[in-house]
């Protein structure tokens, strides 16, 4: 496992920026595993920046992100569709139809959750999977529990994951109270995975996700196991290390 702590955000956004475009420019039909949350927003940023002006292109690439929120349309303004158009997507050459985010609105959610691993298997393993933690240690939607699932799913959100996601609702009830979040397989299977984690409040989960036991409680310990890790952190993040 590589870690590398930041004093800025901006040093740690770009550095994960310059790790896509440098991955994409080596292998231009890449593809990404993608991640939400405020975590990556500053990489998003500085990608389509970069992007710009390095004038790498997105055009062969494919992306797939980790989760939806079930019973958002994609045009929901707290959708992960309109987060990714509105950091990503607009900014770049990606053709829209090599964006693909677990469909929340489909009449059988297991059934489009099938058909999601099914593209995620035909495209290969993911090149690179970007990834956030949550304060209770998801990656993706993946809950602390007695289980943890490889396949694309349906999970309940945890009250604290709805708690924590609530500041972008007006109020808590609005948060849904299910998501289909990709399972552990493709993230697992990752040629590599990139671990971003800013602020003192995630200091406590990420020294338990690297350093504790390997446990379903905390799924982000499974990446212990990852042969090919990367953490970003600023200071707050590794404070506890
Ligand atoms: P955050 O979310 O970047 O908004 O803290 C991370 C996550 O829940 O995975």
């Amino acid at each position: 496992m590589n870690i590398l702590t930041y004093t800025s955000n901006e040093e740690l956004s770009a550095y994960a920026a310059d790790f896509i475009l440098d991955l994409v420019r080596a292998k231009p039909d890449a593809v990404l595993g993608l991640a939400t949350g405020e975590t990556p927003i500053g990489v998003y940023e500085q990608l389509v920046d970069r992007h710009r002006k390095s004038q790498v292109s997105f055009r062969q690439v494919k992306v797939f992100n980790l989760d939806e929120y079930a019973g958002l349309s994609p045009g929901h303004e707290q959708s992960y569709q309109t987060y990714m158009r509105k950091h990503l997507f607009s900014g770049i050459d990606l053709p829209s139809e090599h964006a693909y985010i677990p469909c929340g609105i489909a009449d059988d959610l297991s059934a489009a959750a099938r058909d999601y691993d099914r593209l995620l298997e035909e495209a290969g393993p993911l090149d690179l999977q970007l990834l956030g933690i949550g304060h209770n240690g998801h990656i993706g939607f993946n809950e602390p529990g007695e289980e943890l699932y490889a396949e694309t799913h349906v999970v309940k959100l945890t009250d604290e994951t709805r708690a924590a996601n609530s500041r972008y609702f007006e109020l808590l009830e609005e948060v849904p109270e299910y998501a289909v979040t990709m399972g552990l397989g493709p993230i697992m299977r990752a040629r590599q995975v990139l671990l971003i984690v800013r602020g003192e409040n995630k200091a406590a989960v990420l020294k338990k996700a690297l350093y504790g036991p390997v446990t379903t409680q905390c799924p982000a310990s499974l990446l212990q196991l990852h042969p090919r890790l990367t953490v970003l952190l600023d200071e707050g993040a590794a404070k506890e290390l």
